[in-house]
């Protein structure tokens, strides 16, 4: 981690359009970057530059967006023990009891944290365990390695190991004392309301968890409409609901500060709410092929208005790679027989990620005024927009990230 000895970059650019899902190219670009981490200029550098490239080989982007994944499943990705209620039991709730040890979180937030740096992540949307310790270490090592980040303790008083459960007033408490710590710290880091999902929660819960969220403007995040046994099961714990989205709308928990992942087998009306409220989707296609969940249809939820981000969902995801999730999505897309462009999936994995987590404002241009978070990432050299998006989306031997730049701080690799 150091400084960057320069405060300019040179290097190609893939600069994402502010609000369509498209980019333009620029082979070669000065970027300023100001004291305090923002852009102060981004132009074509000039014919007699004699600044050398910052990154070789490099195409610069602004950092990934995961949407969704889970800090305490880091240990146990690739536990190929789905589908989703079999894995949840075997291979998750075993491993989420450990974090009620500070030093084994420690350890575990350390490699979670390097691996999303690794991969060009520079903003998440994190599940944490329902440890509050745990969820207190997550916040320590976010903020030490310069990430941005929404997180929280997740919310579950049923189906589980008592190790995980939590009250009601407890998962509350552990929430509002994390809200006095850190939500808003260094602008980077916000608390979230995270009901791990209705099987997970009885309504007092929920219930509970919309008040605060409404209390304190709070972010929400939960699961919705994995997997056909999960949908069976919720319908009979919660028998005066219309469908699954009605559980949450009924205790306030679907509006635009809203983060619900997977959505795959939602009715029309469940589709049209979601768009109505504003919610994100966080797609997850590299887990729902892993648990055999099914696949989302991410043309019809982008034509029908409904704000969609890409989550890797670690450790049912496989990855860490926002660009191998993108892959996925692809995948999931041609399997539903509505292919979605790379081009459009990059951008949900950088621009249409920072929009959809309510960070529009601050990241996702590589523009005046933006923070400075960017990545670098290796491609060939000369190609066009398409051959280069689609090499840096599904050549899977390429490697990490040359360097992951936040608020203009190299916070992985050289530079
Ligand atoms: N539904 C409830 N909990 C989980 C989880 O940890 N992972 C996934 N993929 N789905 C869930
Ligand atoms: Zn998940």
């Amino acid at each position: 981690m150091s400084d960057l000895p320069l405060r300019v970059v040179r290097g190609r650019l893939l600069q994402p359009h502010p609000t369509e899902p498209r980019f333009t190219l620029v082979p070669d670009a000065l970027v300023r970057i100001d004291a305090a981490g923002t852009f102060s200029s981004v132009e074509p550098a000039p014919p007699d530059c004699d600044i050398p490239e910052t990154w070789p080989g490099a195409v610069l982007l602004p950092g990934f967006v995961d949407a969704h994944l889970h800090f305490p499943q880091t240990e146990i990705l690739g536990s190929a023990s789905g589908p989703l209620l079999p894995w949840l039991q075997t291979s998750v709730f075993p491993e989420e009891s450990r974090f009620g040890d500070r030093s084994y979180a420690e350890r575990v937030a350390a490699t979670f944290c390097g691996a999303m740096l690794r991969q060009g992540t520079t903003l998440a949307g994190i599940y944490s365990s329902s440890h509050p310790i745990a969820t207190e270490v997550l916040f320590e090592e976010l903020d030490r390695r310069g990430l941005r980040a929404l997180t929280g303790v997740t919310w579950m008083n049923r189906g589980a190991p008592p190790a995980l459960l939590r009250g009601t007033g407890e998962a509350l408490a552990a929430t509002e004392s994390l809200v006095e710590r850190w939500d808003g710290r260094d602008g980077r880091l916000r608390v979230c309301v995270t009901p791990r999902f209705a099987l997970s929660c009885d309504a007092e819960m929920l219930r509970a968890a919309g008040e605060v969220a409404g209390r304190h403007g709070l972010w929400v995040q939960t699961h919705l409409s994995e997997n056909p046994d999960e949908l069976k099961f919720t319908a009979e714990a919660y028998p005066g609901a219309s469908d699954y989205l009605a559980i949450y709308e009924d205790f306030g928990l679907v509006n635009e500060r809203s983060i619900l992942a997977h959505c795959i087998h939602l009715s029309d009306g469940e589709w049209a709410r979601l768009a109505a409220r504003g919610a994100v989707v966080a797609h997850c296609p590299d887990s729902n092929f892993f648990l055999g969940s099914g696949c989302m249809p991410l043309a019809r939820a982008l034509g029908e208005g409904v704000r969609v981000a890409l989550g890797t969902d670690v450790g049912a995801g496989r990855t860490f790679s926002l660009r191998r999730v993108a892959a996925s999505a692809y995948d999931a897309s041609l399997v539903v027989g509505a292919p979605v462009a790379p081009e459009v999936l990059l951008w949900l994995a950088t621009r249409g990620g920072a929009l959809a987590l309510g960070a529009g404002d601050q990241v996702g241009c590589l523009a005046p005024g933006y923070e400075a978070d960017l990545v670098a990432i290796e491609a060939p050299d000369g190609l066009a927009m398409t051959p280069l998006i689609d090499a840096l989306l599904f050549r899977h031997d390429a490697g990490p990230a040359l360097a992951t730049v936040i608020r203009g701080r190299v916070r992985w690799g050289h530079g």
